[in-house]
């Protein structure tokens, strides 16, 4: 399974699929991507009801274009199988299994899928948030698209937990950076985790801009007020934009033809910089249609 087409990620909205308000509200919402969330977000007596309303809402078809994910319980979890199943044949576009520690769930979790003639096109979303997946995250990264691992999804809360650590982002510099490598080694997306304190704006955008600067698509996110920020942060800004032009332009001009390194506003350009302006190009094109 290999993706032809970027596919913006910028914002990847959680909520409780037991909350009918927010899934209803969630239809009108400008997220690139919505998780259903079964898990952490869910009390044990209501998993039933959101698996349901998770279902209903997948098979609606009421929510555009936008990417619907569902997030299963845990595999060692009583409602794991269900999940899985049930969002298998809602045609979820993605599955998104928390508390993944190596490669052999990744490889139990796509057997089932096959087991349950799940749609090809189905992806499989991995949440990067115990210690142990951090350890093997090549491994688990290498196993790829292939297998239907498309996306790694950051769960700091649970990291932090797991670690006995202070919830304290600083701390997580060097997981942030070693989880894009390994994404990135074998083509997978690699998303950020949440920003817990949604009345503070400010805070979300310095964590967007980190995030963005070491090279995640975009942030997970969990109240409406958040998704505006990871929107614009993970967007090329006009300025790379104008950029990145200038560069095309610069190899399209008949005096640089055949050229691997010239100089654009001042600075080495080489053929590696075509490639990235041409990607930054894409990207802002794809986004261009949304509604922001
Ligand atoms: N998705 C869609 N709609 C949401 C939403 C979400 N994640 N969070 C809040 N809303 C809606 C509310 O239903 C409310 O809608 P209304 O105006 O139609 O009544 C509106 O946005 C304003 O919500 P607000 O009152 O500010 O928040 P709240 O107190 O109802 O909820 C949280 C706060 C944190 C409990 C809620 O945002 C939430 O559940 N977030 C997701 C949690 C989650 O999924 N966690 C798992 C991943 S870590
Ligand atoms: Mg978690």
């Amino acid at each position: 399974m290999t993706e032809t087409k970027y596919r913006p990620r910028r914002s990847c909205l959680y909520m409780p699929a037991s909350n009918t308000r927010a899934l209803e509200k969630a239809k009108s919402l400008p997220a690139d991507t919505i998780i259903f969330d079964l898990e952490d977000a869910v009390a044990p007596d209501a998993k039933e009801e959101a698996r349901a309303n998770a279902c209903a809402a997948l098979q609606s078809g009421d929510y555009g274009d936008r990417e619907l994910v569902v997030r299963v319980n845990a595999m060692d979890t009583p409602w794991f199988a269900q999940d899985l199943k049930q969002a298998c044949l809602s045609e979820a576009d993605a599955v998104l299994v928390p508390k993944i520690l190596n490669a052999d769930d990744i490889i139990q979790i796509t057997d089932f899928m096959e087991d349950l003639d799940a749609n090809l096109d189905t992806q499989l979303w991995a949440m990067i948030e115990m210690p142990q997946a951090i350890l093997k995250l090549a491994e688990i990264a290498a196993l790829g698209p292939q297998q239907r691992l498309t996306t790694f999804v950051m769960g700091f809360n649970d990291l932090a937990k797991e670690m006995r650590a202070d919830h304290d982002r600083t701390m997580f510099g060097s997981v942030m950076t070693q989880t894009v490598i390994a994404a990135r080694a074998y083509g997978l997306n690699v998303i950020d985790s949440v920003y817990n304190d949604f009345n503070d704006p400010d805070g979300l955008t310095a964590e967007c801009v980190e995030a963005k600067t070491r090279g995640f698509d975009g942030k997970s996110l969990i109240h409406p007020a958040q998704i505006e920020t990871a929107n614009r942060v993970f967007a090329p800004s006009a300025d790379e934009i104008a950029a990145a032009e200038a560069i095309i332009a610069a190899f399209a001009d008949p005096a640089n033809a055949g050229k691997g390194v010239i100089v654009v506003d001042g600075k080495m350009t080489e053929l590696l910089h075509l490639k990235q302006a041409k990607q930054l190009v894409a990207t802002a094109q794809a986004i261009e249609p949304l509604a922001q």
